[in-house]
């Protein structure tokens, strides 16, 4: 099928090089002319796993640039909305782009098409698409409007769109559903995962994805409520991670008693210094404000935001309470960007706290393996970039674990213990065994879970200085 992709952030990019890899020709449309020269150039903007592979791949075959939006409308069978919906002061989402967007289309709809919105949306959205794109001056009946939420996680975005659990498409009509079948007709009918160069196929992908037809508004709030619950999951057990540390029991142990309910499930589930990313707290204020202009006071999504923040302060006060005061401390900080995987730092709560750490004096050298470019721009003074992980750990009064890359999950700690000044490991994600730090010779603190301290730590009142530093 020839596709247009609109917007060439995370969403369009991941989404264009997927569909060329099913086989479809796609033309990603941008109006930064900039950006559309680096993408012809081969440049890729963002750090996604695969991402690279599939743009060389298809480059200048499958996949062209363009900023004629009309023109390459007229000759697409479907196009797909992919450009940004940022809050606004109120929390609800700035629509303006994709209205432009929609006017520009309604100039290229000259026979039958699909206009696709990919972006994350509130619902009734697809309505006033339809609306803009009727009002200058395209025919009715030569478009449909259909919402196709996407469920990409930032990371493992390209092999979440190749091996989705399912794909969710709101129509209003028959017409519109077999054109959404045709394009992901690759996926459902499991044609893609017999290819010979397919990206690698995850072991948890067993079957083909469903495709779930539903109707627009529906899907819509698919898109919408799926994020919010998710938040949630974090934000229980983030909850349920405080009353542990308060009572002494282990929030791991919860997890995997709770999380083998099958009703349940043990996916995010892990507690941490909270959620971040360009995704859930934009999703979860949208949210709030469609519930509140629907006439429904969603207090429950407040109070998802809130234990979320009062996560990172907790961290905080933990640190606090391990290095007694600020002023002056120098710490190794392990992780900028929001989540493991990804150079992305918006809204990341590892940011937040190396932020609110310079406030209070301390000095931190930090390391992350993707978002360091992106921190300097935000990150001025107080704050130095290490080459590693160890390069960062040198003579620090306290290690803190901030991002769960994997790589700060198989640190050698004989030789981290050999460069910092104090033995002390501050863990917000829960990547170790604390038996083993302690067999290491650290003092472990995570979330959740009973302090576990060196063995001289634990016989004495005081901290005290490793031997040999
Ligand atoms: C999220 C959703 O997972 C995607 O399904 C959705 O498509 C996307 O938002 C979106 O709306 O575009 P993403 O923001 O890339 O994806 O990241 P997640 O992997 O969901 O992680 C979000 C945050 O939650 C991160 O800060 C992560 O560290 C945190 N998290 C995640 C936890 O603290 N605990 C967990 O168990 C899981």
């Amino acid at each position: 099928m020839r596709i247009a992709v609109v917007g060439s952030g995370y969403v369009g990019l991941v989404t264009g090089a997927c569909f060329a890899d099913l086989g479809h020709d796609v033309v990603l449309v941008d109006n930064d002319a900039q950006k559309l020269a680096a993408l012809r150039n081969g440049e890729v903007p963002i750090h996604e796993r695969f991402l690279p592979e599939l743009l060389a791949r298809h480059r200048g075959q499958r996949i062209k640039f363009s900023g004629d939006l009309q023109a390459t409308t007229r000759e697409s069978d479907a196009v797909f909305i992919a450009v940004g919906t940022p809050p606004t002061e109120s929390g609800d989402a700035d629509l303006s782009y994709v209205e432009s967007v929609a006017r520009e289309i309604s100039g290229g709809v000259d026979g039958y098409k699909v206009v696709v919105e990919k972006s994350t949306v509130p619902v009734y959205t697809s309505q006033w698409i339809h609306t803009i794109i009727t009002r200058n001056g395209a025919d009715p009946a030569h478009f449909d409007v259909v919402s196709n939420p996407e469920f990409l996680r930032e990371g493992s975005a390209v092999t979440d769109f190749l091996y989705p659990d399912r794909i969710v498409v709101g129509v209003e009509n028959e017409k519109a559903a077999d054109v959404m079948r045709q394009v992901y007709g690759p996926l459902t009918s499991g044609w893609y995962y017999g290819r010979g160069e397919a990206i690698p196929r995850p072991e948890a992908a067993k079957t083909p994805p469903r495709l779930i037809i539903t109707s627009t508004k529906s899907a819509e709030l698919i898109k919408h409520a799926s994020n919010a619950f998710l938040a949630m999951k974090i934000s229980f057990i983030n909850a349920v991670s405080s009353i542990c540390e308060t009572v002494g029991a282990n929030v791991q142990q919860v997890c995997d008693g709770i999380g083998t309910d099958s009703r349940i499930g043990p996916r995010f589930m892990n507690p941490g210094i909270g959620y971040g990313g360009s995704c859930f707290p934009k999703d979860l204020m949208a949210f709030r404000a469609v519930a509140k202009e629907s006439g429904y006071d969603f207090r429950l999504l407040e109070e998802v935001i809130r234990i979320n923040e009062e996560q990172r302060h907790r961290f905080l006060r933990k640190v606090r309470s391990v290095l007694w005061t600020f002023r002056g401390k120098r710490l190794a900080v392990l992780g900028l960007a929001f989540k493991g995987g990804t150079d992305d730092i918006r809204e990341s709560p590892a940011l937040m706290l190396v932020q609110e750490l310079v406030r209070e004096g301390c000095h931190i050298r930090a390391y992350d393996p993707a978002a360091m470019e992106r921190a300097q721009e935000v990150l001025k003074s107080g704050v130095e970039f290490a080459t590693d992980a160890y390069d960062a750990a040198k003579g620090a009064d306290a290690v803190l674990i901030l991002t769960e890359w994997e790589e700060f999950a198989s640190l050698d700690l004989d030789r981290l213990h050999g460069l910092v000044k104090y033995p002390l490991v501050l863990d917000g994600r829960n990547l170790y065994d604390p038996a083993i730090m302690v067999e290491h010779g650290f003092s472990y603190y995570s979330v959740g879970r009973p302090a576990a301290l060196a063995e001289h730590i634990a016989a004495g009142p005081h901290i005290k200085k490793k031997e040999h530093a």
